[in-house]
């Protein structure tokens, strides 16, 4: 392993490999305090995270700031000197609190997609807290560095760049999605890593970047190091690993999909996503509803009397293993696993 340790101000991964965060459910204590052990970043999901808790149903908030703590210090004491974060994506309901709940408890970072996160600076003023924003083209770049340096005259710790390979909801509209699969993703790459040294130059510091979206291989792990960023953020291969807090049936879904299995699809609240067909989505297809029976306060922009189902419901399910009637969400790479591995297995392989 010749990488350099990944420098996130003054917070250093001995490798430069971040778990990237998985909701509902996926990438939690478990998982993300495996992979800190190990070395790299263990980034815990805070997306209803308390779906486990006895009052999720009357009271999310509570029970999710709850399971955040829970999550966090299970995750601490597996690795009491590693890094660990949160993903917390700005379309969230309360936001805001989960933010301050992840900066409170002193977690080392905060990545943050699924919008641009123009508020985060503020929430967090005081903590020492690292904050990275998600980005997936140069205009999102320029758009939210130019918008804390105006506002609030500072420069994000970390960027993560995520490309039109990764899992879960995606930063591009569908046709964009296809132009990219088709013609390399590099080029937007390295205008990103631009628009970030430009700020770095500014703030006379260093911003790591660091890419994710279908890195599953040494390979892929090498040539984004040739792009030039300091480090890779992986989701999908972590899925089937002994350590992934997901159930044993989700991850039995990944080593069962093939390529065709794997497809684009609209979640409830407009953004594409990708995820495996199973009967779920073959519902959907046939444009048959699943009725709303309780809001969980999951995403901002939802009208539960709008929807095709509850994205919550069906994240949920996934989690638990109940795999006919979830979103199945995965990379686009995940048709390549076909065995179960330990998270040291898994960084090995693509830190050779
Ligand atoms: C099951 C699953 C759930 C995900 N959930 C989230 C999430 O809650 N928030 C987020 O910002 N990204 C989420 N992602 C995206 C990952 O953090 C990561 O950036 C991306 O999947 C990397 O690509 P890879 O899976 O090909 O390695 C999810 C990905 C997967 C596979």
């Amino acid at each position: 392993m010749g990488y350099k340790p990944l420098k996130i101000g003054n917070v250093t991964a001995k490798l430069p490999i971040i778990q990237g965060g998985m909701g509902i459910g996926i990438s939690l204590s478990n998982l993300a305090g495996a992979v800190a052990r190990e070395g790299g970043v263990g980034i815990i999901s805070a997306a209803q995270i308390g779906f486990r808790e006895p009052d999720f149903d009357q009271n999310p908030l509570k029970s999710n700031l709850r399971a955040m703590e829970m999550e966090y210090q299970k995750a601490r004491q597996m690795a009491p000197e590693g890094v660990i974060g949160f993903n917390i994506m700005v379309a969230m309901k309360h936001y805001e609190e989960y933010v301050k709940c992840a900066a409170r408890m002193g977690a080392d970072l905060i990545i943050s997609g699924a919008g641009l996160p123009t508020m985060l600076p503020e929430l967090v003023k005081g903590y020492s807290i690292k904050i990275a924003p998600i980005v997936s083209t140069k205009k999102s770049a320029q758009v939210i560095l130019k918008y804390w340096d105006k506002k609030y005259q500072r420069c994000p710790d970390l960027v993560v760049i995520e490309g039109p390979k990764a899992g879960g909801h995606l930063g591009f509209h569908k046709e964009e999605l296809e132009d990219y699969l088709e013609a390399s993703y590099d080029q937007e790459v390295l205008d990103i890593i631009s628009v970030v040294a430009e700020y770095a130059e500014k703030y006379q510091t260093k911003i790591p970047v660091v890419l994710a979206g279908g890195i599953d291989s040494s390979d892929e792990v090498k040539h984004a190091f040739a792009l030039g960023v300091d480090g890779v953020q992986v989701a999908s291969r972590f899925v089937t690993t002994v350590e992934c807090d997901a159930s044993p049936i989700y991850k039995e879904a990944y080593l069962n999909a093939s390529k065709e299995d794997i497809i684009i699809v609209k979640s409830p609240v407009g953004m594409p996503g990708r995820a495996i067909r199973n009967k779920f989505i073959e519902q959907l297809e046939s444009d048959e509803k699943t009725p709303i029976q309780l809001c969980h306060q999951c995403l901002r922009s939802c009208n539960p009397l709008e929807i095709p189902y509850c994205i919550t419901d069906a994240l949920i399910n996934a989690a638990k293993g109940d795999v006919d009637h979830a979103l199945l969400f995965c990379g686009a790479n995940a048709y390549k696993q076909n065995k179960m591995e330990t998270v040291k297995e898994v960084i090995e392989s693509l830190m050779i």
